[in-house]
């Protein structure tokens, strides 16, 4: 269970402060597929790059394995997210210069694993996200939208994470191929047993998901 406590996060610009985060409670049961909408600056990125320590926040308690992640220093922080936490961007941010197979070895190398190993799951990883092998030596600019988001959730399971987080991570595709997409990441939450919680704005996503939090000016609204 990842549960979220009075969680608070505001930006100040000068004078001018935002509460992007506004006291905001929300439990997500282990191994769901979760999705989070609202309109375009209610707060779901903020949330989300709270959820992955990506950004701390102002107040409130992200509890997640007991722990709350938002009393954790720096070092324990860089572990949390190398360990239980997958990212997927609406943009891949797959790294140019590395091939499918090495983005995909990437984050198991910043663990320590050796390269056999990495190679191997590698490969198993991107056989499950449905790419084929003929792919698996090509740089990023020589795969289509689709192919580079299915590397980068490849990437995001190297380390079998508690927790995917994506952020409108079907933003740049076509809707056939984004249906394809959230398909893969559903059942993968299943299989791995993985949490994941998706931010969109497109409905028929949020519609496939088992839970859906609904965000307004930094608060839940149901
Ligand atoms: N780094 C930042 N500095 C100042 N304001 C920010 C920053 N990031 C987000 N905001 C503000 O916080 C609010 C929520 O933004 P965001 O989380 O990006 O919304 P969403 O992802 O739902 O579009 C917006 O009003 C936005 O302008
Ligand atoms: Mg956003």
């Amino acid at each position: 269970m990842l549960s979220v406590k009075n969680l608070c996060k505001e930006f100040k610009s000068g004078e001018h402060k935002v509460l992007a985060v506004n006291n905001l409670n929300m439990e997500v049961p282990d191994g769901i597929f979760a999705s989070i909408i609202g309109r375009s600056g209610s707060g779901k990125s903020t949330l989300l790059s709270m959820l992955g320590a990506l950004d701390k926040p102002t107040s409130g308690e992200i509890i997640v394995d007991n722990t709350d992640i938002a009393k954790m220093g720096d070092r324990k922080l860089i572990k949390y997210r190398r360990d239980k936490i997958g990212f997927v961007f609406q943009s891949y941010n797959l790294v140019p210069n590395l091939t499918a197979i090495e983005n995909v070895m990437l984050p198991m190398e910043f663990a320590g694993m050796n390269k056999n190993a990495q190679e191997s799951r590698a490969s198993k990883l991107l056989k499950s996200v449905g790419l084929t092998e003929d792919k698996y030596l090509r740089r990023p600019k020589r795969l289509s939208g689709g192919e580079q988001q299915r590397v980068a959730i490849a990437r995001a399971l190297a380390n079998k994470p508690k927790l995917i987080l994506a952020d409108e991570p079907t933003g740049n595709l076509d809707s056939s191929t984004g249906s394809i997409i959230i398909k893969l990441l559903k059942n993968l939450a299943k299989s791995e047993g993985t949490t994941i919680i998706a931010v969109t704005h497109d409905i028929g996503i949020a519609n496939q998901a088992e839970k859906t939090f609904t965000l307004k000016d930094g608060k839940l609204t149901n």
